[in-house]
């Protein structure tokens, strides 16, 4: 079977939790500090080899594609000003060997659907999928998606991002079981969607990282609704893994749920006490900031 080349990127989501920032633009377009959390996840995307973009969009997501997109008003503003710098950072949102595809899912029936709309693209390959909420760092290693193609390329078998997650989260999650108990990489007996703390097998949690067989395709195809009344990934992968080894692979990094307002700011301190513009200013700024209510 061949390597892992394209990534799907699930962008229809409404981002409730964010209004209203997100009434009319997407919520993968917020920035921490100076990037959208969609670039983000391109650049680990592309970090692990990736080269063709596949973002399943809906309303009110053109950003997103004007993002990836050439910008030649702007380009040609900032090449009469000799901003060459900007012109940079402008024209590299994405490197010029990696396509761009977009597919539009009609209606939000979950993410097993909005996974479904890429086959007639991904083909009968593996591939990855990333949720840019999930901004997954490992500014000292490999970058996360890539140290799961190198798991895929050993092991030749879907992979799953994975983390500990106290039992009071288990809701917000899909939750894995496994045959050992210890070790990066384990392979799952099974796999149940957002369980209630009391009854979920474990509370070791999915984060927004897949690498899938194109088998998985067959079972999205025969998915009925799950929790919430979605087409539920995490069904599919249940079916999937009665026919196929799966595996949970315990990543090396942070993750911040850029989807929740406190993770989200989270990751704005994380990234603005290591952006080289800003982190010394704002080091300095939130070290006054901290004394100031000590002594208050
Ligand atoms: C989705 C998946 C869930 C996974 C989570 C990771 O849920 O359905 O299994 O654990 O992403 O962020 P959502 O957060 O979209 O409700």
């Amino acid at each position: 079977m061949k390597g892992v080349s394209k990534v799907v990127f699930p962008v229809a989501g409404m981002g409730t939790r964010f209004l209203p920032a997100t009434k009319a633009s997407p919520k993968e377009m917020l920035p921490v500090v100076d990037k959208p959390l969609i670039q983000y996840a391109v650049e680990e995307a592309v970090a692990a080899g990736a080269t063709d973009l596949v973002f399943i969009t809906g309303r009110t997501k053109r950003a997103i594609e004007d993002h990836f997109d050439k910008a030649y008003e702007l380009e040609t503003e900032l090449v009469a000003r000799g901003k060459a710098a900007m012109l940079e950072v402008v024209r590299n949102t994405v490197p010029s060997h990696v396509n761009c595809i977009y597919i539009r899912q009609p209606e939000a029936l979950g993410l097993g659907h909005a996974v479904l709309c890429a086959s007639a693209v991904v083909g009968d390959e593996p591939f990855a999928v990333m949720l840019a909420d999930d901004l997954l760092h490992n500014p000292e290693g490999v970058p996360v998606l890539k140290q799961m193609v190198d798991v895929y390329n050993y092991h030749r078998c879907s992979v799953l991002g994975t983390m500990n997650v106290p039992r009071e989260d288990t809701r917000q999650y899909g939750i894995v079981s496994t045959e050992a108990q210890s070790g990066a990489v384990q392979r799952m007996t099974g796999i149940v969607e957002k369980p209630d703390p009391a009854s979920a097998p474990t509370t070791q949690a999915v984060v927004g990282r897949y690498i899938l067989t194109p088998r998985i395709f067959d079972h999205l195809r025969t998915l009925t609704p799950g929790a919430g009344g979605e087409l539920q990934l995490t069904d599919a992968i249940a079916s999937l893994l009665k026919e196929e080894a799966v595996l949970a692979h315990q990543y090396e990094g942070v993750r911040y749920d850029c989807g929740s307002k406190l993770g989200y700011l989270k990751a704005t301190v994380e990234f603005g006490l290591r952006h080289p513009e800003v982190q010394a200013d704002f080091r300095a700024y939130l070290e006054g900031r901290f004394a100031a209510s000590l002594a208050a």
